[in-house]
């Protein structure tokens, strides 16, 4: 990326940039909203709030084009190896395709075993919603605990939590992921074993956290409804089939997943089920053709009009050429409440990392750290330091122009807010506007002049607005999608590798020998002094506990 003469261009024209304001650049514009917002799919991206120019947009473009971002977002689409480090294709965006050619991977038609993994799906949520699949008793489930972490729990649960008027309520749904007994146990005892199915999605089937929980709650079932009866009330979702077997699954209630999915992109695939039992699976097809729509969006609107390369590309201007390090997600929606948490997951799962595709080090910064909660609530929790302090956070403002469930009055204020901070963020205010502010409401000269820099604003912040025209499965489906492509692309452009996670690899494994220090007393050789200590604390209190 920095060896191409649009990086090099960038670097010059970001200079040129830095004396400019957005409020000036609006104030001699006023076309500038037309110039720099984009629709599709549903969905309106207003991006004239950023610090760039028509210049700024043009040599983005000609940055994604010299890193060849197109060739290898075909390539992904087309099942090339893309995942080079373990040698796999990256097909989540096959998991939604609304068309039956064949797409083969290791010569198999991978769109074949979506379609029957997708007819498995439908027949199983019609007859647990008709009872035909039913407790061992023959009695209808009343309840679903769903056990998984990572993107085998944060893609279904914050969907479940955003289709809420869509729930069909034939079950009530319970997401459990930390392996931290309080909430799994809090879970199990408001729950009648006899009338609880579990799902356990979990693609390697080895994930310590959900094994444990997964045991758990077999045991639960089992002291209650015995082996047999358990059988029936335990599903899995993986791509391990032998595991799922040894632990005692019906294979008949195993849904497969395969290696070409990542978890992070993983909800449209079997990991979908508990949303696809929410809302019945009809709604579940909408939300994957509204993946699909984004994805067709993706590879062929021109560059200049394509959502999640000029998404991806404001990034990469905000990271690499302003040294911003963070990306807030503020979705002015409490039913969107948990969509920060799982952009946090794609996002700095797919692009924290530090080498290249070829394993050379990297001397630039690539993915941002993820955060941000629903509006309007974060404007009385830490908006006071995106409009004041001297770091910059780029904020996406999310909000669903009509919305289930709402009122006209409540959402007039929501919306209002929402286009309030929007508009603050790139407007400010100055020490001359605060002192004629306070000077109009009658204070002395010496106070207004004392409080006046306290109450400036820089202004200036980058921030862009998503409107949704609602918040139905397909238009979710594509704000889903939106944001897969935009990390993808940035990945293709740091030239790095979005789809592995070794990162994840050195705590797993250092956990083991912890462990077995902690339950079996087991010395093999010692730690560092800290965790030494902090072994002795917490044994030394488990014992005054017991
Ligand atoms: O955090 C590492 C990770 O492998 C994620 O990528 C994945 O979503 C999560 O753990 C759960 O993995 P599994 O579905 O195999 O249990």
């Amino acid at each position: 990326m920095i060896d191409t003469p649009a990086y090099k261009a960038l670097k010059a024209h970001q200079l040129s940039m830095r004396e400019r304001h957005l409020k000036d650049m609006f104030a001699n514009d006023a076309e500038r909203f037309d110039k720099f917002c984009v629709e599709a799919c549903g969905i309106t991206l207003d991006y004239s709030k950023n610090r760039a120019s028509d210049t700024t947009m043009g040599l983005l473009m000609s940055l994604a084009q010299q890193s060849g971002l197109k060739a290898r977002v075909e390539a992904m689409f087309a099942g090339d190896v893309v995942n080079t480090t373990e040698q796999r294709a990256v097909l989540h965006t096959a998991l939604r395709q609304q068309h039956d050619t064949p797409l083969l991977v290791d010569n198999v038609d991978v769109i074949e075993q979506v379609r029957q993994t997708l007819a498995k799906m439908k027949q199983f949520c019609h007859q647990v919603h008709q009872a035909e699949q039913a407790c061992f008793d023959g009695q209808a489930f009343s309840d679903i605990i769903c056990l998984g972490i990572g993107g085998s729990f944060l893609g279904p649960k914050i969907v479940y939590e955003a289709l809420k008027p869509y729930h069909l309520n034939k079950q009530q749904l319970h997401f459990v992921a930390n392996v931290d007994g309080s909430h799994l146990n809090s879970v199990l005892s408001s729950l009648d074993p006899n009338r609880t199915m579990v799902i356990i999605a979990s693609k390697s089937f080895s994930t310590q956290e959900t094994m444990r929980n997964a045991q758990t709650v077999k045991s639960w079932l089992v002291d209650a409804i015995g082996e047999e009866g358990a059988k029936s009330h335990m599903v899995a979702l993986s791509s391990n089939e032998a595991a799922v077997a040894s632990f005692g699954i019906d294979p008949q209630l195993r849904f497969p997943m395969w290696d070409w999915v990542g978890g992070r992109y993983s909800l449209w695939s079997a990991i979908g089920l508990p949303i696809a039992l929410a809302i019945g699976f009809e709604q579940f097809e909408q939300l994957l053709q509204g993946g699909y729509d984004m994805d067709q969006h993706f590879l062929t609107a021109p560059m200049e009009q394509n959502m999640p390369v000029i998404m991806a590309l404001l990034g990469i201007w905000d990271i690499n050429f302003w040294q911003v390090s963070s990306h807030c997600i503020i979705p002015y929606c409490h039913y969107l409440r948990g969509f920060p948490a799982h952009i946090q997951q794609l996002d700095m799962e797919s692009n924290g990392k530090s080498v290249t595709f070829d394993g050379k080090a990297i001397d630039y910064y690539t993915g941002p750290a993820i955060w941000g909660s629903e509006g309007v609530n974060s404007q009385h929790a830490f908006f006071q330091q995106i409009h004041q302090s001297n770091a910059i956070y780029p904020v996406d403002f999310i909000l669903p122009l009509s919305l289930k469930n709402t009122s006209e009055t409540h959402h007039d204020m929501l919306v209002a807010h929402c286009f309030a901070q929007s508009r603050a963020l790139m407007l400010g205010k100055t020490t001359e506007q605060a002192y004629q502010e306070l000077k109009a409401q009658g204070l002395d000269d010496e106070r207004c002049h004392a409080l006046a820099p306290h109450k400036a604003m820089a202004g200036n912040k980058p921030n862009n607005v998503l409107l949704l025209e609602d918040l139905s499965p397909r238009t979710l489906g594509s704000l889903l999608a939106l944001y897969e492509h935009k990390v993808v692309a940035q990945g293709f452009i740091w030239q790095i590798n979005s789809f592995d996670q070794w990162g994840v690899e050195l705590g797993k494994q250092l956990s083991g020998p912890i462990h077995r220090r902690i339950t079996i007393a087991e010395d093999d050789g010692q730690f560092d002094c800290s965790t030494e200590a902090l072994i002795a604390r917490y044994l030394k209190r488990k014992k005054s506990s017991a």
